[in-house]
């Protein structure tokens, strides 16, 4: 943990029921969470209404994608203003399911991050490279160039974290070792530096995902360039999520 206040993200992807949603709020309100940490989640999006009303206010509330432009006619989809109408303070992008998965492209990616800010939303832009890129030896590139969308795209890094999370990671129990996420950490700080300015390598804040948990958070969280965590499966344990939010203390 170096730069700025730690940062905790829970998202909890297509997961949950009005009963358990509900079960996993009460025992998030009864955590004690530090008071120097960022703390966001990410409900799907029919749940982020009775996320928002039960929640306590310190924990901040996340979409997991937002449309790419203003909302209209475009089935299906959620537009910025209405995450922003029901009261979310930021959005997830560019996670690696929608890339592998759903199939968005750096480019509309990084389209969708200028949108969101641009409406005032924070962007938690994640990066991260496949196995088989990181078996290539492609990692620095692959992040590289999906960081490069993002710094295209958007005309000021204010309001950006950025989520490493290396696919081979994410799900997996397979987390990586405190030396492999702090080496991508550094580089992807130094690309910064080069590419979009000291003041923005200084500030951002680099966050970690892939198989986060109670256990393996502490060694993590030392690390001089691990700024917090972008968690899935732990977070939908309050106890073990309010363990991994209290890690940098
Ligand atoms: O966005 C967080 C995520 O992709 C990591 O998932 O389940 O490996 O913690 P998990």
């Amino acid at each position: 943990a170096g730069s700025g206040k730690f940062f905790v993200g829970g998202n909890w992807k297509c997961n949950g029921t009005k009963e358990s949603i509900t079960k996993l709020v009460s025992d998030l309100n009864n955590v004690k969470l530090e008071d120097d940490v960022d703390v966001v989640v990410a409900p799907p999006f029919l749940y982020i209404d009775q996320v928002k009303s039960s929640l306590a206010p310190r924990i901040e509330i996340s979409a997991q994608n937002s449309w790419v432009s203003k909302g209209g006619a475009f089935t299906g989809e959620i537009s910025v203003e209405q995450l922003k109408d029901i009261g979310c303070k930021w959005v997830i992008l560019g996670h690696s399911e929608r890339r592998h998965v759903i199939g968005e492209d750096d480019q509309f990616i990084g389209k969708k991050a200028a949108y969101a800010l641009s409406e005032g939303l924070g962007v938690i832009a994640c990066i991260g490279e496949l196995l088989e890129e990181r078996e290539a030896g492609k990692t620095f590139d692959v992040c590289f160039q999906q960081l490069k969308a993002y710094a295209d795209a958007v005309p000021s890094w204010d309001g950006i974290v950025i989520a490493y999370e290396p696919v081979w990671a994410i799900g997996t129990g397979k987390v990586a070792t405190p030396d492999q996420a702090q080496e991508v950490h550094a580089a992807v700080r130094d690309w910064l530096k080069k590419n979009v300015s000291p003041e923005v390598a200084s500030k951002t804040r680099i966050i970690y995902g892939g198989s986060v948990n109670g256990g393996n958070c502490a060694e993590l969280a030392k690390k001089e360039d691990i700024d917090g965590f972008l968690v899935g499966g732990a977070s939908l344990k309050g106890p073990e999520f309010g363990t991994i939010v209290n890690s940098v203390t």
